[in-house]
């Protein structure tokens, strides 16, 4: 069986520990599926990026996406990151925080009329925009409500981030952001709107990117276009290279923001912007766990499968990536590793943590820990089969919290209710 060990999750005397708390001691008073998450994680992380590039003037924002909790939100922004939102559930989130709107980049290619309106009534430092005609409706809203706002522009530079295709943004055939063709055009059309104050470019190309060269293919072509912009006379003040940045689930050997800073350094020197980031995974991944318990084991003429209490539900990236995430033991009891397929309890085939993969014999009553779940994990989470979410516990050196308490059966319902009428 392979494992996954780090200063944050680590095994003491068989027993699986986050920072200085023995794991089980947490699913023993709050049950599972949890999620567990080390805040010392967190932090350091960020220091590392941060402390990574301090040779140019830049600023982090947490893409809040990834694992949008208050307090994780709050620990980023205290330790000095903005934050990333992608939608107004995200921004409320960040506002609750106690987020200053000045720290926060309003992202989205599909933003609604009212989207656009909260991040003006909050002055949010950038809307980010994803196309001519959301910039012309920013201008229409930003004069009703007598502002200018500030608005940076998404190019999609076209380039292959060579990750899965699901989450790979920066080709030409994604979605995202304006063709870099006609980006000088569209920059010098944005800028006569009189209720717009173009100051930013942005990219973001994919995410769970192991390798610097996407990045340097595609800041040297944004950065050859900011020059292009800035001497149509438009003051581009921020260059935004977006997150993707990768982590190690399994065996990949993503670069350390050392290697990326040394190969993208000196291409920022060229150009004189702030430097913004986006990471979200890299932040957060490898900081969180899902516990979970398992609930039975079968076999049948061609597998073994462990089933546990955790499905898609809590965790889906395995089912539609396909992604890999270690599972391993809460309690290590050193016996033979089988190969089983690791499934919750939900009515499809695709509700699966794992497959064929190996795995220390477990029994009935015994815990797992989803690995590596600290990113896109409760947040991509469901009330599918009305399964109710999981709870979210962080702690911090020998300390633990509650953050989110397991979802109620009243949650389930929230405003629902039987209409007589409808009865008759
Ligand atoms: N900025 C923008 C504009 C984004 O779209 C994203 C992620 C990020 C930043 C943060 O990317 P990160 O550093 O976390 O890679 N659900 C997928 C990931 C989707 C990422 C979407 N955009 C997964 O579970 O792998």
């Amino acid at each position: 069986m392979k494992y996954f060990d780090s200063k944050y999750f680590h095994y003491k005397d068989s027993e699986l520990y986050c920072e200085n708390v023995p794991v089980k001691k947490i699913v023993d008073i709050y049950g599972t599926p949890a999620y567990i998450y080390s805040k010392n994680f967190f932090k350091d992380r960020f220091l590392e990026f941060d402390d990574a590039f301090k040779k140019v003037k830049h600023k982090i924002f947490f893409a809040s996406k990834s694992n949008f909790n208050l307090n994780v939100i709050k620990i980023f922004s205290d330790l000095g990151a903005g934050i990333d939102v992608n939608s107004s559930g995200e921004l409320y989130r960040a506002l609750k925080a106690g987020v200053n709107p000045k720290n926060i980049l309003l992202t989205g290619v599909g933003k609604t009329k009212d989207e656009i309106i909260l991040g003006l009534e909050n002055n949010v430092l950038l809307i980010k925009a994803e196309s001519l005609q959301e910039v012309i409706l920013i201008n229409k809203l930003a004069s009703k409500l007598g502002k200018k706002a500030d608005v940076a522009l998404r190019v999609n530079p076209d380039v292959d981030a060579k990750t899965h295709p699901y989450i790979s943004t920066g080709l030409a055939e994604n979605k995202f952001g304006i063709d870099s063709s006609s980006a000088l055009d569209i920059f010098i059309e944005c800028s006569k709107l009189p209720n717009i104050n173009m100051c930013g470019i942005d990219m973001h190309i994919g995410s769970q990117i192991t390798t610097v060269e996407p990045f340097v293919e595609a800041v040297i072509k944004m950065s050859e276009l900011t020059k292009k912009i800035i001497s149509a006379g438009i003051n581009i003040k921020h260059f935004d290279i977006g997150g993707g940045m990768g982590v190690i689930y399994n065996d990949e050997k993503p670069f350390t923001p050392k290697e990326l800073a040394d190969v993208l350094v000196p291409i920022f020197m060229g150009i004189n912007c702030d430097i913004f980031f986006e990471p979200g995974r890299y932040l957060t991944a490898n900081g969180g766990i899902l516990a979970t318990e398992v609930l039975y084991t079968k076999q049948n003429k061609k597998k073994n499968f462990v089933v546990v209490d955790a499905a898609m539900t809590d965790m889906l990236r395995p089912s539609i990536y396909k992604a890999y995430h270690h599972i391993q033991p809460i309690q290590l009891k050193n016996q033979q590793d089988i190969k089983a397929d690791i499934v919750g309890p939900v009515c499809e085939s695709g509700d699966f943590l794992a497959k064929d993969r190996e795995v220390e014999n477990v029994e009935a009553g015994d815990f797992l820990a989803v690995m590596s779940a600290g990113a896109y994990g409760m947040v991509m989470s469901s009330n599918y089969n009305a399964r109710r979410r999981a709870p979210e516990i962080i702690v911090d050196g020998s300390d633990f919290y509650i953050t989110r308490s397991r979802e109620n059966f009243e949650h389930l319902l929230y405003d629902e209710k039987i209409i007589s009428q409808l009865h008759k």
